[in-house]
């Protein structure tokens, strides 16, 4: 099979680009950084930032060119490329598992911001109230595990044709033409509602303060978030999420540089951009104009859960209505700029699966494209049918914040100690346009791993109320530890749920829910490591495709 290539170094740093912005730029970072103090947030943040996200993309994207280099496009096969050990291919297997679970609830959210452009277009935020709207739009009803919501699932279907289309047009004709349209867009949509909003003033129909208070509360820098290790967690997680670092997705965009491409300054360029979209626009967007409508503490209060969904999906449409004739503009701003933030996210979740099944089963683009789509379809019908039980929320536990951390601490540990920080460093620097400075030796080495390690002990034993001070005095005193019930110990004892029985009155329940979708993740994974193993008795047998 032809080996695909990006077309242009700007088209490569727009795809790269799309693929870190995402949903988590402009509805999660505004809710995590609400919930986790504004100013005292970005502090952690920036470090987690250079310290961890930094060096995990220059590692990421050169695993994945010295694996393109090698004919592999997808994480199981650049792992085993690194060294000679038979079980390091393994460790790829989270590179396809982690994108195709997150595709299945990210879709799902994707497909709600191109119904809610519609929405706002035809005008319907006028009549219904948004937070009347978004459950009956969702299927929910009190006390109900299960739901069919048809419009949703319309939607839904509709987003992922949309994506398997994109996919099967290829590199450069799909993926790198969406990032050239979708980016801009984007841009250009974030900036006029943002000017919109920080030009709200006290006197506007119900405007209560200035948005610029929205603004000094996540610019203006605190201290004490840098000794509270629950600030770091989120930060270093909001991290991981944002950069989509720790999945298997850098690498395969990666693996279709040439061999002498530049790494260090494209990488750093990349991630530069996502972080300007993300702290300036997605920092000037959702909270300046809540908190100009709402004030501080209901602003705080509508991103409890740290998703930013209440905010961007119940808060903002009803705030536009105070915009008059401009409301469904910046609706379909808003929603189409979430879109396109979403959709250039999604195809970097598929393409390194279609490039699994490209490499090793020579599935052509088309029928690749079909494969994920259906994959995509019946995990993410799980999620919409489960929805109200929780099964989005497990998805996202998992896929999304628990396996990049384990795949990042494994890659980063492989990259320094098993291929080697010499060989490494000298993969990273070749033919750099950007001198990279050499404490990034040490700090890929010593400083990242110790980091990740760090935020994974960090979240498998997060205390309750997430005071780490008082338990750790308590522990000391002889007193116990009492895991939080969102620490992953916690998840798994379901220590949140008033009980852990499966049937209750003759219903299941939402812990009976649980236990199904983490069972269902477990079989993925799973079948992810069938893949792998098949795909290299495949190789060994002279089936595989022949390396360059
Ligand atoms: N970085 C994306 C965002 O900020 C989300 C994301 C998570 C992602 N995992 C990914 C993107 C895997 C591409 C591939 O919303």
């Amino acid at each position: 099979m032809a080996q695909e290539n990006w077309g242009s170094r700007i088209g490569l740093v727009l795809a790269m680009a799309g693929n870190a912005v995402g949903l988590g730029n402009f509805l999660r970072f505004p809710a995590q950084a609400a919930q986790n103090g504004g100013g005292a947030f970005i502090l952690p943040y920036l470090v987690a930032f250079v310290l961890m996200g930094i060096p995990l993309l220059w590692v990421e994207w050169a695993i994945g060119r010295h694996g393109g280099l090698r004919g592999f496009h997808a994480a199981p096969g650049m792992i085993h490329s690194l060294g000679k050990a038979r079980w390091l291919k393994y460790v790829g297997v989270f590179g396809l598992f982690t994108n195709l679970g997150i595709a299945a609830y990210y879709c799902y959210i994707e497909s709600w911001t191109l119904a809610y452009v519609f929405h706002s277009l035809i005008g319907t935020f006028r009549d219904v109230a948004p937070t009347e709207f978004f459950p009956r739009y969702l299927g929910q009803h009190a006390n109900s595990i299960t739901s069919l919501p048809g419009q949703a699932s319309f939607w839904f279907i509709v987003t992922l044709l949309l994506n398997t289309w994109i996919l099967s047009r290829g590199l450069q004709k799909g993926i790198e033409r969406a990032a050239k349209i979708g980016m801009p867009l984007l841009l250009g949509f974030g900036l006029v509602l943002v000017i919109r909003g920080l030009t709200l003033q006290s006197g506007d129909p119900g405007v209560v303060q200035s948005p610029m208070a929205g603004l000094n509360f996540v610019w203006q820098p605190r201290m004490e978030g840098l000794t509270n290790p629950s600030t770091w967690m989120a930060a270093a997680g909001q991290i991981f999420f944002t950069l989509s670092v720790g999945m298997g997705s850098i690498h395969c965009y990666a693996s279709y540089l040439r061999a002498k491409d530049d790494i260090a300054l494209n990488a750093a360029s990349a991630g530069w951009m996502n972080e300007f979209v993300e702290v300036v626009l997605g920092g000037s967007l959702l909270l300046p104009i809540a908190v100009a409508y709402l004030g501080l503490g209901a602003t705080q209060a509508a991103t409890a859960g740290g998703s930013g969904f209440g905010l961007g999906f119940l808060t903002l449409p009803t705030l536009f209505n105070n915009w008059g004739w401009f409301a469904p503009i910046a609706g379909m701003m808003w929603f189409g700029l979430l879109f396109f933030a979403g959709i250039t996210s999604s195809l970097a979740m598929g393409q390194p699966i279609l490039a699994f099944l490209e490499d090793e089963f020579q599935m052509d683009r088309r029928k690749g494209s079909l494969l994920f789509g259906a994959l995509v379809f019946a995990l993410g019908f799980f999620c919409v049918w489960l929805y109200p039980g929780g099964a989005f929320d497990e998805f996202d536990f998992w896929t999304g914040t628990f396996s990049l951390v384990v795949f990042a601490l494994l890659e980063i540990w492989v990259f320094a100690f098993i291929f080697g920080m010499e060989r490494g460093w000298e993969e990273i620097t070749r033919g750099s346009d950007l001198q990279v400075p050499r404490i990034f030796r040490f700090v890929i080495r010593y400083v990242t791993p110790l980091f990740i390690l760090a935020v994974f002990l960090g979240s498998l034993v997060k205390p309750q109320g997430n005071d780490w001070g008082g338990s750790l005095k308590g522990l000391f005193a002889g007193q116990g530890w009492t895991f939080a019930p969102d620490s992953v110990i916690g998840k798994l004892f379901h220590l949140g749920e008033p009980s852990c029985v499966w049937f209750k009155e003759g219903q299941v329940t939402p812990a009976f829910v649980q236990d199904l979708t983490r069972l269902l993740l477990l079989l993925v994974f799973l079948g992810c490591g069938v893949a792998v193993w098949w795909a290299f008795k495949r190789r060994a047998q002279g089936l595989g495709e022949a390396q360059p």
